[in-house]
């Protein structure tokens, strides 16, 4: 710590790095921001006492500069501040889509650029984040990388051209998830409970089984057999979701996610 690190772009992913940044032992003189709605910059320099800065103020000052921005935002704010950085700053591209090959072009020849796909249970410190190096990258710039990221959960590194893969995976996963609590505590009201025991009830099952993998190191399937008694209730269970080709659909719907992240990524939206 000590270094100063610029959040560029603090809408909901420059927060929750920014919080979690805080929660995780930097001090507020560490962390400059920047945001283009004066607004809300006022009111998150207030609320964490970080300096609140304008983007070639930032790129100047940090040894470490984190793009949070939309991606389609990326490019005119790296033509921004492309010229106010130092040789030595680290850049930080948290923008889904966009690859290390794109920001190092619109950047002086040389500097250092690591690609992060985050995802949103990064807000309760529970993220999953995978960086890959840019062309320009050495081992202190991406355990720099790490160190920012693991405020916020877990980091694995990963060659660039897994980054797709990963979108479709551990950026998107939450959603799936949470499209499965829904169907379930939905299911829970078609049983005759109400809905907020069904809820209840999902949200710690999810969470304790969420545990158990964890906790435990076990394969998911041995799991799933301590549940799964000759011809008992879960058999039954499981053998429609095996009828409906649920296990198919899933690895259809993250081929297709892949895919779409691919398109994003070619600029072929
Ligand atoms: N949310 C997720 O689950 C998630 C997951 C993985 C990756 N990401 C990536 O994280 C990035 C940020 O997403 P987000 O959900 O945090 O978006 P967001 O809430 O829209 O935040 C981006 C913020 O940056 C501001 N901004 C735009 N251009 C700027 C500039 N030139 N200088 C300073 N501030 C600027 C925006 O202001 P305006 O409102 O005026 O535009 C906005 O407040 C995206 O690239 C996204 O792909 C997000």
């Amino acid at each position: 710590m000590g270094e100063q690190v610029a959040i560029l772009g603090a809408g909901v992913m420059g927060e929750t790095l920014l919080s979690g940044l805080l929660r995780a032992g930097w001090t507020p003189e560490d962390v400059l921001i920047t945001e283009r709605r004066a607004d809300r910059a006022a009111e998150l320099g207030e609320r964490y006492g970080v300096r609140v800065a304008d983007n070639l103020e930032a790129a100047a000052l940090a040894q470490t500069v984190v793009l949070v921005v939309k991606p389609q935002d990326i490019a005119s704010l790296l033509e921004e501040i492309a010229g106010a950085l130092r040789p030595d700053t680290l850049v930080v591209c948290i923008a889904a889509g966009i690859t290390t090959a794109f920001v190092e072009q619109r950047l002086p020849a040389g500097m250092a650029v690591v690609r992060v796909m985050p995802n949103t249970p990064a807000m309760v410190d529970q993220g999953m984040a995978a960086i890959s190096p840019g062309s320009h990258c050495d081992v202190q710039h991406l355990a720099r990388a790490r160190a920012l990221l693991e405020a916020t959960g877990k980091v694995v590194q990963v060659p660039e051209y897994h980054q797709d893969a990963i979108t479709a995976i551990s950026g998107s996963g939450p959603a799936y998830i949470f499209y499965v609590v829904e169907a379930m505590i939905e299911a829970g009201v078609l049983l005759g409970l109400p809905r907020a025991t069904s809820t209840e009830l999902v949200v710690q099952t999810l969470y304790g089984a969420a545990t158990m993998l964890k906790e435990t190191g076990e394969h998911p399937t041995v799991l799933r057999e301590q549940v799964s008694s000759p011809a008992g209730t879960t058999m039954a269970a499981l053998r429609q979701l095996d009828d409906h080709k649920v296990r198919a659909a899933f690895l259809t719907a993250m081929e297709a996610a892949r895919d779409r992240s691919r398109e994003l990524s070619s600029g072929n939206a």
